[in-house]
């Protein structure tokens, strides 16, 4: 590939600004400023636009472990936000598909794509979110019977949707929900008379945060992960 081809798709701009930005000096390549804009690039060139590394043009997905006290928006002035765990080259364009609270922690997907967000956050999709929840009062038997069938959430007249509980130990449940209402998990706990003390995402849809990724660490969605959740947000 060309070397003024690929600055024009990796950074957006005209063929002809990125002939013109080459020839000012501002490309390099493998740390060498590169002038010839017919340059023919190898696979593995590392291209650089006044110093900041480009890569191609085309839509990226990611899995992130969230940590706490990191909110999940593109831009806050006041807290640090999920993008800033990423290296700048890989940040442009790039979204959280879906929210968790600052204190929850796990799987957060994060994608330049917004059909693609769009598709896994709509709330027809039902996407079933698995989280660990972890409880201040140990769940009682009716209390659980009550989060399978549909509780009712202050301030609202529609019982969410039937959830399963998987009990882990007295006071920690695997919750699964296919809503995404506000504070959803937070709420359906204290409609039942409870307290979530920790809450973190294990999954979304059939996708399960990857075990080797520690808190603030991230990949790329593989292309058998991408297939999965195009699969089940199709449903
Ligand atoms: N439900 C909550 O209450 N908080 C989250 O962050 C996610 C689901």
């Amino acid at each position: 590939m060309r070397l003024d081809f690929f600055v024009a798709h990796a950074s957006g701009m005209t063929r002809k600004n990125a002939k013109r930005c080459i020839g000012t000096g501002r490309v390099r390549v493998n740390g060498e400023t590169q002038r010839k804009a017919a340059l023919v690039l190898a696979d593995d060139d590392h291209v650089t636009l006044d110093g900041e590394v480009l890569v191609l043009a085309g839509h990226r997905y990611l899995m992130l472990n969230k940590p706490p006290g990191v909110v999940c928006s593109t831009d806050d002035p006041d807290n640090p936000t999920v993008l800033g765990l990423l290296p700048s080259e890989l940040r442009r364009d790039l979204h959280p598909a879906g929210r968790l609270d600052a204190d929850t922690t796990g799987l957060v997907l994060l994608t330049s794509d917004g059909q693609w967000s769009h598709r896994i956050t709509a709330p027809a999709s039902h996407l079933p979110k698995t989280y660990r929840v972890e409880l201040a009062d140990a769940l009682t038997d009716a209390a659980c019977e009550r989060l399978e069938q549909g509780v009712q959430l202050r301030n609202e007249t529609k019982n969410t949707r039937p959830a399963t509980v998987e009990r882990v130990t007295p006071t920690c449940i695997r919750l699964t929900i296919s809503e995404g209402r506000y504070h959803q998990v937070k709420r359906m706990l204290a409609a039942v008379g409870n307290r979530v003390q920790a809450l973190h995402r294990e999954a979304i849809g059939p996708l399960a945060l990857d075990q080797s990724l520690a808190p603030g660490e991230f990949r790329p969605l593989t292309d058998d992960e991408l297939e999965q959740m195009e699969g089940s947000a199709r449903r």
